[in-house]
C-alpha cells in the first residue's frame, strides 16, 4: 500500500487551485437517474470516490461519458438494474445517494445498507423516513433497503429531527419527480445541497428555498438534460489555508469561494492568520504574526465543518495557548489524536472534546491514516515537524483530495509517495 513521506519544516509558498467538490459531484452524479437525457458535469474532480460513484452508475446501465479530464456525460436511459450491490456501497457511504432517484422514477430500488464507519455509526434511518413520508414503502432484508412505490411518490411535509446532509439530499431528489408539493423543514444548508438543488433546476425541478433550512418542492412529471459545473471544495480549500497556516507560510488558493469557508476563514483570523479575499481567490497569510489558539465546535452549515475539525487540531497543536475543540456531528471522530500524539502534540480527549495545548515543535514519526480528513491532518502535522514523517493507509486521502502531493510540492513542501510493497498489502 502506498505510503505519503513528508520531511516538515518549509513554510509553503505558491498558488493552489482548488477542485470541484467531492460530496457535491456525488450527489450530482446519481440526479442523472432521474432522466433519460444526458447530464453534462463538469469540474468533477478526479477522486476515487467519484470512480466508485461512476462504477455504481455503470453498474446499473447508465452510460458514462469521459468528455475531458473533469467532464463527465451521464445517460441514464438505458438503466437496467435498480441494485446498488454490498461491495461497492461499502466501498463508499455516499452511494445509499442512488436510493431516492431510483425510487422516485422506476418505483423500485434495492440498495445496500451502508453500515458503520471508521467515525461513527452513520445510520440512513433519517434517509428513509423522508422517502417512506413520501409513500414509498420499507423494507431491510438481508443487509439492503428495498424501497417499492406503486406509481408516482406523492409529495409530503417531513420535519427531518436532525440536520442531514445525505438525508436531504435524498429527499429532495425523490421529491422532484413527485406528485404535488413537498416540503423539508430543517433540512440541511450545506452549500453542496444549493449546488444539487441548482442542477437540478437546470433539468426542470421546481425548488425554493435553496440555501434555507425550508424546502420546497412543486414535483414534475418528468425532467430533461442539463449541464452543471461542480462548485469548488470547501474542504479542500479550508485544509490548504491551513496548510499555509501550520507551515506560516503564505498561498493563494484560486478557482474557489470564499463564502463557502467563512466560518473557517473567521477562525484562521482569530487565530492570527491573515486572509484577503478576492474574486474567486484566496490569499492565506501566516508570515507574520505568532498563532493563538481558537475554541471551535463543529455545527451543520453555516458552523464550523465537521470535514475541517482534524485539520485545526493540527494547526492548534502548533499554535501559542490552548484551544478547545468539540465534535457535535459525529461521535467517534478524534481518531487522529493518538496518532498526532506520537508526533509529540498535547491533546486530552473528555468525552465529545479535546483540549489541545500548543507545543513548540512536533516531531516527525510513522503514522496511519484512519479516515479520509484525519489522514489529512497528519499530513498537515507532517507538513511543520521537525524530520521526516510517513502516513500509511493514504487510500483515505485518494478518496477525497485530488493530486494532494503535486499541489503540496509545487508550494515547495517536501513530500513524495512510496509505491507500497506487496508485503503491506494486508494493512
Ligand atoms: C455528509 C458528508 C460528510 C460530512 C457530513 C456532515 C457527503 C458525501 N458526506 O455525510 O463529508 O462529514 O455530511 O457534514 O456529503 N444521521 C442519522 N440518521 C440519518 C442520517 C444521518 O442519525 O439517517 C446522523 C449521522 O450519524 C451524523 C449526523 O446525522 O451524526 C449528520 O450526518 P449527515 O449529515 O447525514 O452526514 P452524511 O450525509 O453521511
Amino acid at each position: 500500500m502506498d505510503k505519503i513521506r513528508l520531511v516538515g519544516g518549509t513554510a509553503l509558498r505558491g498558488e493552489v487551485p482548488i477542485s470541484g467538490a467531492k460530496n457535491a459531484a456525488l450527489a450530482l452524479m446519481p440526479a442523472c437517474l432521474l432522466t433519460d437525457a444526458p447530464l453534462r458535469l463538469s469540474n468533477v474532480p478526479r477522486l476515487a470516490d467519484t470512480r466508485t460513484m461512476t462504477a455504481l452508475l455503470d453498474h446499473m446501465g447508465v452510460q458514462v461519458g469521459q468528455e475531458d479530464a473533469s467532464t463527465l456525460v451521464l445517460n441514464a436511459a438505458g438503466v437496467k438494474d435498480t441494485t446498488a450491490p454490498y461491495d461497492l456501497v461499502r466501498q463508499m457511504r455516499a452511494s445509499v445517494l442512488v436510493l431516492g432517484p431510483l425510487v422516485a422514477r422506476y418505483g423500485q430500488a434495492r440498495v445496500s445498507l451502508p453500515g458503520g464507519c471508521a467515525i461513527g455509526a452513520r445510520p440512513v434511518d433519517l434517509h428513509l423516513r423522508a422517502l417512506e413520508a413520501m409513500g414509498v414503502e420499507i423494507e431491510l432484508n438481508e443487509g439492503y433497503i428495498n424501497a417499492r412505490s406503486a406509481g408516482r411518490l406523492r409529495g409530503a411535509r417531513f420535519a427531518f429531527p436532525k440536520v442531514t446532509v445525505g438525508g436531504t439530499e435524498n429527499a429532495l431528489m425523490a421529491a422532484v419527480l413527485a406528485d404535488g408539493e413537498t416540503v423539508l423543514e430543517n433540512a440541511a444548508r450545506e452549500p453542496e445541497i444549493e449546488d444539487l438543488g441548482q442542477c437540478l433546476k437546470a433539468m426542470g425541478a421546481k425548488i425554493e428555498g435553496l440555501g434555507t433550512g425550508t424546502l420546497v418542492i412543486e414535483g414534475v412529471e418528468r425532467l430533461h438534460g442539463a449541464e452543471h459545473s461542480v462548485l469548488p471544495d470547501r474542504i479542500e480549500t479550508g485544509t490548504f489555508a491551513v496548510a499555509a497556516a501550520i507551515t506560516r507560510g503564505r498561498v493563494t488558493l484560486t478557482n474557489t469561494r470564499a463564502d463557502l469557508i467563512d466560518s473557517v476563514i473567521d477562525h484562521l483570523r482569530r487565530a492570527g492568520v491573515e486572509v484577503t479575499v478576492s474574486d474567486g481567490a484566496l490569499v492565506v497569510d501566516a508570515t507574520r504574526n505568532d498563532l493563538q489558539g481558537v475554541d471551535i465546535q463543529t455545527e451543520p452549515f453555516p458552523g464550523f465543518p465537521t470535514d475541517m475539525q482534524a485539520q485545526w487540531m493540527a494547526l492548534m497543536c502548533t499554535a501559542d495557548g490552548a484551544s478547545l475543540i468539540t465534535e457535535s456531528i459525529f461521535e467517534n471522530r478524534f481518531m487522529h489524536v493518538p496518532e498526532l500524539l506520537r508526533m509529540g502534540a498535547n491533546i486530552n480527549v473528555h468525552s465529545a472534546s479535546a483540549i489541545v495545548r500548543g507545543v513548540p515543535k512536533l516531531l516527525g514519526a510513522p503514522v496511519m491514516a484512519t479516515d479520509l480528513r484525519a489522514s489529512s491532518s497528519l499530513v498537515l502535522a507532517g507538513l511543520v515537524a521537525k524530520g521526516e514523517t510517513t502516513v500509511r493507509r493514504i487510500y483515505h486521502l485518494d478518496r477525497g483530495y485530488e493530486r494532494l502531493e503535486e499541489k503540496l510540492l509545487a508550494c515547495g513542501a517536501h513530500i513524495e509517495r512510496l509505491a507500497g510493497t506487496g508485503a503491506e498489502a494486508a494493512e
